[in-house]
This record gives C-alpha cells, structure tokens and sequence, in this order.
C-alpha cells in the first residue's frame, strides 16, 4: 500500500500548492469556544423562525416533520482503506470513463509512459471533480442518456509521467498538463441492464483544456489588467485552469470554477511595491518567485515579470455549453474573482438567477451573486446572458443566529476610489480585497453551497481549518484546529434566495462521533457514522443531503467516502456512508441522474492500483445503481 501521508503531500503540492501550510491572516477574537457551539446548537428561538419562513418554500413535509421523513434505506459501509469502491449490498459501481480514454473516434489509446499533449487533448483528462449530468434530448427529463460535463481540476507530474519534473519540466510535460486540464463532455447512455457507456463517436464529446480560448464577460471585461501581449483587449484568454467543483444552469449550461488558480504563476515579487497590482497578486497567494510546477519556463504567460496581467485572467466562474461543442467558454466576472469552489444556480421569488459560491481557502468568505434581470424559461439567448449583470454579495454571519449580504458595488460604502477602487470592474478583478473592506465572516474553507429543492435552505459546507486558533472562534466557525469541518444551515428571510438578510444554524460538527465536540444535528450519535472534511454536496430528489469528503485520510486514517443524511424529519442529522473510495482519492461530484436511479462520482487522485490493478491510477467517473433498479438510498 503508498504511504499515505506521502500520497497527500502530492495532494497538497499540486492540487493548492500548501495552502494550509501557510499563515493565514486573522480574524478578530471572539468569544469562547465553548460560548460560541453552545449558542450554535441550541439556538431556541430559531426552530420557529424557520418554520415560518420555510412555510412560504417548504413543501409540508418540513411542517410535519415525523410523517414526511425523507426515507433512506441501505446498511451503512464501514470506513475502509481497501483499494477499491466499496457500495452497500445491492448496488454495483461501474467505473464509466477514467484518465486517458479516447472521447473521439480519431483518438489514439492511452499509452503510459508515452503521454502527449496531442493525444491528451483528444482523451479524458486527469483529477475529475464536479460532474455534471444534462439528459439528452435537452431540456427532458429523460434519465437514460444524457451528457456528463467533467472538470479536471489539476495534474500531478509524477503520477502521470512516472518521474518528478519539478525544476526543468520539459515542454511536452507542460503542454500535456495543459491538454489535461478544463474539463469533457462526453455523451453516455444506459443499456437495458441499467449499466452506462460512453457513445465515442458522439457529436457532443468535447475536450476544454487549458488552452482553449475563453472569452472575458461582464462588468470586468477589457479592464486595463486583463489585457496582455496577446490579448490586448483583455477578453480573449487561452484556457481554464484548476476547475474544482460548479453547477448547472437552468438553461442547460455549465458553471466550472477555477479554484487554486494562483499556483500556476511565478515571479510576482517582479512588479514594484507600489504597483497596484502587486497588493492584489499578494491577496491573491500569486507566488512571488517560481510557481510549483515551473510552467513559466516555457510558457512566458505565467511568468508575472513578463505577462503582469495573466493571473487576473483567473479566478473566474466559466459557463459553458455542452449542447454545441463549437460554443466558446465564458468567464463570468460579474460572480466575482476568487477561488470559486464551485456555483450553485437557483431562482429568486421575483425570477432573478442566484448562484452560490464559497471561496476556498482559510478565513476566506461565502458569497452570493443575484442577477438583475430574470430567468425567463425557453429564452435561452436571453437567459445566456443572464450571469454578466447583477449584484454580488459576501456573507457575514452574526452571532445572534442572523446574518446579512453585503453587496460588493463601487460607489457604495469603502468600495469608492479613496480606498482603492475606481471601477465595478476593479471590484470584481480584487473581489477579495473589496470584501475584507465590508467586514464578513472569516470562514473554515468554504467548499460546496447547495440548496435543498424540498425545503429551500441553504447548506454551506467548511471542510477544514486547522490554522483556526482558540480566540479565533466565533459562531459560524465554532471549533478552533477544526480537523473536521462542519455545515451550516441557513434560511434565507422569506423564504427568497435574493433576500440580504438570512438566518442560519450549524447542522453537522464533522468527526469521530464518538468526539465530544462533534454534533449531528442532535441525532444520537451512537446511529451515526464517523465522517471527516465535508466538500461536494447534493441533494436527492426527496431532500437528503449527500457529502462527499475530501480528506479523512489525514484525519480519521481511512479512505475519503460519500455520506448521505436526511435534513429534516426525525433522522434529520443521522450520517450513513454510502461509499467508500479507494486508497488515496478524494470523492467528488456526486450527481444523480434525473431519475434518482444512477449516482455519478468522480474518483479523485487515487494513489494505489484503481480502477485497472496496475498502474498508474487513474482518476475515473464511477456510476452506482442498484441491481434491482431502485432510487438511490432508498
Ligand atoms: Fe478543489 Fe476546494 O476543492
Ligand atoms: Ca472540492
Ligand atoms: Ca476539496
């Protein structure tokens, strides 16, 4: 078996460059920890505000509790560190598509050992992440075909070329690395025996890689500090990078976010102390000297001393089309630069498209963006440009149990040019720097935000932030070193996802249940299964929350797995794991085929044999079902 702790240092290198190891600013002291998880969890008065607010959104199920539990019905696995997907009785999970599969007619097989940026480009690409799942025809509720969009979020050298290229990679590393990042459309469908493939010869299959031209829209687009050598109109950018996790329109497109952008660029020490740019970059994390993987060396555009504006081309929320593989992605800069885990679309009372966003990283913030105009279903060329107005909003999360949105709009507030900012433009472009300026809450690593169809809340998820001292906790971040991670519940006022006030609760203390400082939504604990690092989140159709982890490696000592628990009822917080994944991966997606009776994950970095028995590994979408056809979990 790998050793696992030097499985996740490669992790850690290539996935973030360290992040967690470094220090991190801090938030302002607060009361005691032991203050803050008691007002979290027995905050009285908010069982009643949230039944009166989810009775405008909630279907009576939440009102009667008891009668309308949502039913989850499966023997739990165990944690497990077996090199395999480990499923409960009864259900079989078929790996889909992996690293390396040909998507087009014309593309050659893999070949270890003898990868190249060609054939990489016209193959699945490396490290899958959020999985999306659009049936086919489009705009159906057709369950048995469909396209999955996959991101890729980041390569690991040494995996992939068997050898570590860190200080001289050669040009055909890097260009293979370009080739297998982005993400893939690939069409699959569903044989009479409930199994999937992949249809190669599908019209639809796509390759986005690192080098496919995006455009920049929206109130930042043609900025002065997007513009380059080879883009002086600063909208025209090759490629997305270090796409973590996104979401689905509900006009049939994608959202991809590009996460750990940063550690792509070198040499930002490069530009003068009083450039403006400089503090940015620093906001940032853009490396001031050589970036991790050195790409600079043959790729002037990451290297800030000769391209000073790349990395502003980053950090963005990218919509794409899967439906026409000829669509050119966009960078939507109304959502604001960050590193965007992922973005969830949902539709205010009044029709306006809200999308949900968490920026990951420690003591970093929550953010919402609500469009100005409305969805309009069946117009799709208005609705396509839907995400390039509107107003973006940052979380701060009182004490009390309340909180509010607090809108990033130049001109208002400390967002005017005294301070820094002379542009919306320059707000998004620092998103960052104009938040810290509002004063929200400084959260655990903010990852996934999904609603609940059934009752409207919110569910923010905090995977982690061991760097959180003891004075440094307050009611949102309850716990100092949080190994563990934790979700957050929140209502938002009147039952309206454009609302700027909310209330909200914690509903899951991640850890060993058998941990005093662990909560399950009150569920005894005895009932539960431990679970560790929260990160890609779902709901099924009945309004159980599904939890992928990233992490338990580290902390509980076995493999990263998927939980599911009910949210409201009387199992409301009681964690069964589903899933068990094989050594060394993280778990993401997960995604359900519109019917309920598919569940999509993407493998994540596997470090042993998985999926083939040899190597090298290969990081892969697996599709569970059950043998008798049943919805998931049911
Ligand atoms: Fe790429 Fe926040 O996980
Ligand atoms: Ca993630
Ligand atoms: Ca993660």
């Amino acid at each position: 078996m790998p050793d696992v702790r030097d499985a996740w240092l490669s992790v850690c290198r290539w996935k973030c460059d360290f992040a967690c190891a470094r220090p991190r600013r801090s938030p302002p002291s607060s009361p005691s920890f032991e203050q803050v998880l008691e007002e979290a969890l027995t905050r009285r008065d908010f069982l009643r505000w949230a039944l009166g607010a989810t009775l405008v959104l909630a279907a009576p199920a939440w009102l009667e509790g008891v009668a309308h539990a949502a039913p989850v019905g499966f023997t739990p696995v165990r944690l497990s560190r077996e090199d395999r997907v480990t499923v409960p009785g009864g259900y079989v999970a078929q790996v889909l598509v992996r690293w390396g599969d040909p998507l087009f007619p014309d593309a050659p097989p893999f070949e270890p050992g003898r990868l190249r940026p060609e054939a990489q480009a016209l193959q699945f690409g490396y490290n899958c992440d959020f999985v999306a799942f659009l049936p086919l025809p489009a705009g159906t509720p057709q369950a048995g075909a469909g396209l999955l969009w996959v991101n890729h979020e980041y390569t690991d050298p040494r995996r992939m070329f068997g050898h570590d290229p860190e200080g001289q990679p050669t040009r055909e590393n890097v260009d293979t690395e370009l080739a297998a990042h982005g993400g893939s459309v690939v069409e699959v469908r569903r044989g009479a025996d409930g199994s999937w493939s992949v249809l190669r010869s599908a019209p639809f299959n796509r390759r986005v890689t690192g080098e496919t031209l995006c455009l920049i829209t929206g109130p930042a687009a043609g900025h002065e500090w997007l513009r380059t050598r080879e883009d002086p109109t600063g909208t025209r950018v090759r490629g997305t990078l270090n796409n973590c996790a996104g979401g689905k329109t509900l006009w049939g497109t994608v959202l991809t976010c590009e996460e750990n952008f940063h550690a792509y660029f070198a040499n930002a020490g490069s530009l003068a102390p009083d450039d403006p740019r400089t503090r940015v970059h620093a906001r940032y994390g853009i490396p001031r000297g050589a970036s991790p993987r050195r790409w600079e060396i043959h790729h002037k555009r990451f290297d800030v001393s000769q391209e000073p504006n790349e990395p502003f081309r980053f950090g963005w929320v990218v919509e794409v089309d899967p439906s026409d593989p000829t669509s050119v992605p966009r960078k939507r800069t109304a959502l604001g630069r960050f590193r965007h885990e992922g973005a969830t679309v949902v539709v205010s009372r009044d029709g306006q498209v809200v999308v949900y966003s968490g920026d990951d990283d420690r003591f970093e913030y929550v953010y919402k963006f609500v469009s100005r105009e409305r969805y309009r279903p069946g117009d799709r060329s208005q609705n396509l440009t839907l995400l390039d107005e509107g107003t973006l909003f940052v979380a701060r999360f009182h004490p009390d149990g309340t909180g509010a949105w607090l809108p990033l709009v130049f001109g208002s507030g400390p967002l005017t040019p005294e301070n820094g900012f002379h542009s919306q433009a320059e707000v998004l472009l620092n998103t960052r720097g104009a938040a810290d300026s509002l004063g929200p809450t400084k959260m655990d690593r903010p990852e996934d935000i999904e609603a609940n169809p059934v009752t409207g809340a919110v569910y923010v998820v905090c995977t982690n932030n061991t760097q959180r001292t003891p004075e440094q906790v307050d009611a949102a971040n309850p716990r100092p070193r949080n190994r563990h991670g934790h979700v957050l519940e929140i209502f938002e006022e009147g039952g309206d996802h454009a609302a700027t006030q909310f209330r909200w609760r914690v509903f899951l203390l991640c850890g060993d249940p058998r941990e005093a400082d662990t909560d399950f939504a009150g569920f005894p604990k005895d009932w539960v299964s431990p679970i560790s690092c929260p990160d890609n989140v779902a709901f099924d159709q009945a309004g159980n929350l599904w939890i992928a982890t990233d992490g338990q490696a580290a902390t509980l000592g076995y493999n990263d797995a998927l939980y599911v628990t009910p949210v409201f009822g009387p199992e409301r917080g009681r964690v069964r794991q589903f899933l068990s994944g094989p050594v060394g991966c993280e778990v993401c997606g997960p995604e359900f085929s519109p019917d309920g009776r598919t569940l999509f994950c993407a493998i994540q970095h596997p470090t042993g044999r998985w999926p083939d028995g040899g190597l090298p590994p290969k990081p892969s979408v697996v599709a569970v079902r059950h043998r008798a056809g049943r919805v998931v979990g049911t």
